[in-house]
């Protein structure tokens, strides 16, 4: 009801203008203890998936607290767990802006932020210290400047980094906009990363006593072989989840919007279908690999429809700046698990 009138101020800034106040706003409310209150009653709808205990499958998606700087806000809006992030090794400013574009009668983004963040030891202190009870995934990437063939170098180092601070970490390797980031999905090239990444996994579980689950992110845009080709590399070699999936470069739906020729990833309503579509084969590829389901979910029905296909947990993104904060209790009161 209050973002009903909120949102109209907000979506008068550009995006990351409001992006900027709305997380100002989260963070004052948060502190005073407000936030509660936009969230309503939150059920328990408790999940294990990957070995974590989860209070109820709905996630936000990586992308919105890229730096960790809103754990607190976040978890009153009564997620069930929050992926920060991507985080690169060193810090980068991302794509010169402006860089993020509402397409407001499609309920959908276009972004090449590129991955902007501070940088993977920025966010260690406030991920060491938090407090927050849900569980907190760190997704990683690569650096713009790593060139493509160095890019394990990239999630081997960050990977490093966050594993003591982790609850789960994401390989992201379908974000558009890091040049060639998405050739890393090829079957071959993915299954060499992910041998790569579980081996440090395991070295790293053996000396810190903790084995902290790998979960790698896909895109929507593969054709149906390679999919399951790429799927398959994955899982062979011992991924613990896949999430499915980032944002697309398809146009279809919104051709003729005037921001519809940005270059970027399109996120929201328009993702819904194909994001549908690329979940329901790769929950069959994966077999027994959990799956966590994200694209496009602007409602309830679209988040139980996702777990009906059969992912374990779903991320919610850009639903969330269309329907406001409330969305986050609305889907959990409104799914079965
Ligand atoms: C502005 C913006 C920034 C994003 N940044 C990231 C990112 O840093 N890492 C990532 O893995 N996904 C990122 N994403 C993708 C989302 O996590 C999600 O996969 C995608 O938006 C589809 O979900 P949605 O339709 O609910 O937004 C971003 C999405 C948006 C809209």
């Amino acid at each position: 009801m209050l973002y009903s009138l909120a949102r109209p101020i907000l979506f008068c800034a550009d995006p990351e203008t409001a992006h900027h106040l709305a997380f100002v706003a989260l963070d004052t409310q948060a502190k005073l203890g407000l936030v509660r209150a936009w969230a309503g009653v939150v059920p328990k709808k408790p999940v294990h998936v990957m070995g974590i205990d989860f209070p109820n499958p709905i996630g936000l998606a990586a992308g919105l607290d890229k730096n960790a700087e809103h754990l607190d806000g976040l978890a009153q809006l009564g997620f069930g767990f929050i992926e920060v992030g991507t985080l690169t090794p060193q810090p980068q400013p991302g794509n010169p802006q402006p860089r993020m574009f509402r397409l407001v009668e499609h309920e959908a983004l276009i972004n090449r932020l590129g991955f902007n963040n501070r940088g993977v030891a920025d966010a260690l202190p406030r991920l060491t210290a938090r407090s927050v009870k849900v569980p907190v995934g760190v997704n990683i990437g690569k650096n713009a400047v790593t060139p493509i063939e160095r890019a394990t170098d990239d999630y081997l180092s960050a990977l490093r980094s966050v594993y003591a601070v982790a609850d789960y970490i994401t390989v992201n390797i379908s974000s558009p906009n890091t040049k060639n980031l998405r050739d890393l999905q090829a079957s071959k090239a993915v299954a060499k990363l992910v041998k790569t990444l579980v081996k440090e996994r395991d070295l790293l579980a053996k000396s810190r006593g903790r084995r902290v689950p790998l979960s790698v992110k896909i895109a929507p845009d593969l054709n149906d072989d390679d999919l399951i080709d790429t799927v398959h590399a994955i899982c062979a070699n011992g991924a613990d989840a896949i999430i499915s999936s980032n944002t697309t470069l398809s146009r279809s739906g919104v051709e003729s919007h005037p921001h519809a020729h940005e270059m970027g990833g399109l996120s929201g309503a328009p993702l819904t279908l194909r994001a549908d579509h690329v979940l329901e084969r790769v929950v069959k590829a994966a077999e027994s690999v959990p799956v966590i389901g994200v694209g496009g979910i602007m409602r309830v029905e679209d988040a139980q429809r996702k777990l009906d296909l059969g992912a374990k947990l779903v991320q919610i993104y850009t639903g969330m700046l269309y329907r406001g904060p409330g969305f986050v209790g609305e889907l959990v009161r409104g799914i079965r698990v």
